[in-house]
């Protein structure tokens, strides 16, 4: 029980990868803020997590573009328990679709405001209620589309860029509150986030998620699809004291997608070298 009486906020804990770490947290005995724009889904989540883990769930209503909400959220976990431990700025979606030939000021600034300023204000408003508390951190789920181009639309894969720097240098502006920052990126998870913006209906939804579970379970070197609790078991590793040494760091959690073209592990797909072989090989005569 690594997070036993501490408190812990996750924002966008209704489904998908943040209802995974509300989850993990309230196993282990946190008591658990889960903040969501979706109340009627994070109010059943809330009820059902608390059930089924017997832990402390306590759903709060917060859209996360709107920095007065977020800062309410932090007072009211606070007030109730004395501080905050864990702060995991984890809500999100998929943003602005366009490509930056196409691009509108006002669909760049929301992606910014949901995945980026979000994240700037969960830190800042959590800070104050933070300073006191012995091994105190914050986690902010960024991913692997920072790395570079073709993960995920632009304006999406520079906001989770500049969470990744946001990470480092809010890790230094805390150090002298013994506050750690580190960060997760996650690859290909399935969840809500590929179907949340398409208007579908239940059938067709079904047949969705079997796509993305297919898709997603051969993206990459580790052959199986990407589930939300393996992103919230590193986000509780970086907020556990195993990782006290740890600040402004990020944990690459992917199945090995960026690790490099498909053909450096996938024998089905040969690359340039074993293709022009092959074409050796074949001109040889029998
Ligand atoms: N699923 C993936 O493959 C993947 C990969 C890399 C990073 N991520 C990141 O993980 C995080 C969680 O995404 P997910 O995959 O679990 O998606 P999801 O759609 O299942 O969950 C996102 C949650 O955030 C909430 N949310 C959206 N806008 C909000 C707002 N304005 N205020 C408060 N809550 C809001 C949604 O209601 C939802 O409950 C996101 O930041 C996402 O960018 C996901």
């Amino acid at each position: 029980m690594r997070f036993s009486g501490k408190t812990v906020v996750v924002t966008g804990g209704a489904s998908g990868i943040g209802a995974a770490i509300v989850r993990l947290f309230a196993c282990e005995q946190a008591v658990v803020y889960a903040a969501d724009i979706d109340a009627d889904g994070g109010a059943a989540m809330a009820a059902e997590t608390a059930d089924e883990t017997g832990g402390d769930v306590r759903f709060q209503l917060c859209d996360v573009t709107d920095p007065d909400a977020i800062r309410q959220l932090m007072d009211r976990a606070a007030q109730e328990t004395g501080g905050i431990d864990t702060v995991v700025n984890n809500a999100g979606a998929g943003g602005a679709r366009a490509s930056i030939a196409e691009i509108e000021p006002e669909e760049w600034d929301r992606t910014m405001d949901l995945l980026l300023r979000s994240v700037a204000f969960g830190i800042r408003y959590a800070v104050p209620h933070m300073k006191d508390r012995s091994g105190a951190s914050v986690v902010n789920i960024s991913s692997v589309a920072a790395i570079g181009p073709g993960y995920s639309p632009t304006a999406y894969a520079v906001a989770k860029a500049g969470v990744l720097n946001l990470t480092r240098c809010a890790a230094t502006d805390l150090a002298q509150f013994a506050i750690r920052v580190n960060a997760v990126q996650p690859g290909f998870i399935n969840t809500n986030i590929f179907t949340a913006p398409l208007e579908m209906d239940a059938a067709t939804e079904v047949q969705a998620k079997a796509a993305i579970a297919h898709v997603s379970s051969g993206a990459q070197p580790v052959a199986r699809g990407g589930q939300p609790s393996d992103i919230a078991d590193a986000v509780a590793f970086l907020a556990s004291d195993a990782a006290a040494f740890m600040t402004g760091a990020s944990l690459v959690v992917d199945g090995g997608l960026t690790l490099g073209p498909r053909q450096s592990w996938d024998p089905a797909q040969p690359g340039i070298t074993a293709t022009l072989e092959a074409m050796v090989k074949a001109q040889q005569p029998a």
